[in-house]
């Protein structure tokens, strides 16, 4: 046994690799190697011997064991090191550009005015765009057959009447609102989304982005409907803007307006875009009909709203000096790149 163990030890020490580590391994403590034979001694052995030899025999191959295991491991790190070291990835290396987009100018227009309404204590309400006749029109006192419904001639999933279209105007949120409103209290809401209409020209497109809103409360007066809108237009586009009301009808709000400001194009002197007025038309709004605060379930001699609806197109367009309307629904990138800013 000792010698054994000296010529392992001896050629164990000259070993620098796993494999041969193996092969030696495999050579010594094999069902052929001399280790079993040392075991096959003990056969011929008296019971006394037995127990002595078994003893040293088993210390013998322990340490052997011990041998082999002991530069396993230190081979194992001595290899794992080095693949690390051979694989190492150089950081200094100029990465691949990663194409960044950006938000779309009225994706912008939207979030600022989503920010600015909660900032005055509205909700956010997400309504469908697709709609029923009774929310596009009925309960907005749009009955069958009114003639204002030909202004918004539009898009059908079946036939007229019967069945659902796409919202085509910016009025739908608010009859959802209010119907769902279990406690027929106050509410504050802006409806941002699209909305679908027969209309095509620069200022127009046959789909824009809306933003509605809906504020209904005891003592809610055309005064709050003035100012509330004044400050939206200011604050969008500047404290310098001027914002002029003047009557219109919608038949769901009574009295009605629209409201003008001034053309971001001119300046107000007069030019093509504001079709020499100085003016461009950006909002419809109104204290809500009493009908319709009833069809909705509200009690019209207890409460009283107003509301209102725009495009964000339009602002989006004065905001960032956009002339023609269809350029923000074309997705060129030559268009779109001009909106990415560092901090998005
Ligand atoms: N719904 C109208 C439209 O889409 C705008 C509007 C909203 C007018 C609310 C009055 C009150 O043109």
């Amino acid at each position: 046994m000792e010698k054994l163990l000296n010529e392992i030890k001896e050629k164990i020490e000259n070993v620098t690799d796993l494999k041969t580590l193996n092969e030696l391994k495999v050579e010594y403590l094999s069902k052929k190697g001399p280790i079993t034979e040392l075991s096959l001694k003990m056969k011929d052995l008296s019971i006394e011997e037995k127990k002595e030899y078994g003893m040293k025999l088993n210390a013998f191959k322990t340490e052997v064991n011990n041998l082999f295991d002991t530069l396993k491991e230190k081979l194992e790190i001595e290899e794992l090191n080095k693949k690390l070291e051979s694989e190492k990835i150089d950081i200094t290396l100029p990465s691949k550009r990663i194409r960044k987009g950006s938000k779309h100018p009225m994706t912008r227009i939207k979030e600022e005015l989503e920010d600015l309404f909660v900032s005055m204590g509205y909700e956010v309400y997400d309504g469908p765009e697709i709609e029923t006749d009774e929310n596009c029109f009925q309960k907005l006192n749009l009955p069958l057959g009114h003639p204002a419904r030909d202004a918004q001639d539009t898009f059908y999933l079946e036939n007229e009447y019967e069945a659902f279209l796409l919202r085509s105007q910016t009025s739908t949120g608010q009859v959802r609102v209010m119907e769902a409103n279990q406690d027929k209290g106050p509410i504050r809401i802006v409806c941002p989304g699209k909305v679908y209409r027969r209309d095509d020209d620069a200022t127009h497109s046959h789909q824009f982005m809306q933003m509605e809103g809906l504020v209904i409360d005891e003592n809610v007066s055309m005064a709050d409907l003035k100012g509330t809108l004044e400050t939206f237009c200011k604050k969008l586009l500047g404290e310098k803007t001027n914002v002029r009301f003047r009557p219109s009808y919608f038949p769901f709000t009574e009295p009605s307006v629209e409201v003008d400001v001034t053309c971001f194009k001119c300046g107000g002197k007069g030019c093509s875009l504001c079709k020499q007025t100085g003016w461009i038309e950006v909002l419809g709004a109104g204290m809500v009909h009493p009908n319709v605060l009833s069809m909705c379930g509200y009690d019209p001699e207890k409460y009283q709203g107003f509301a209102f609806g725009t495009g964000l197109d339009r602002f989006a367009m004065f905001k960032y000096g956009i002339t023609d309307i269809r350029t923000m629904y074309g997705n060129d990138e030559r268009f779109l790149n001009q909106f990415s800013r560092k901090d998005d």
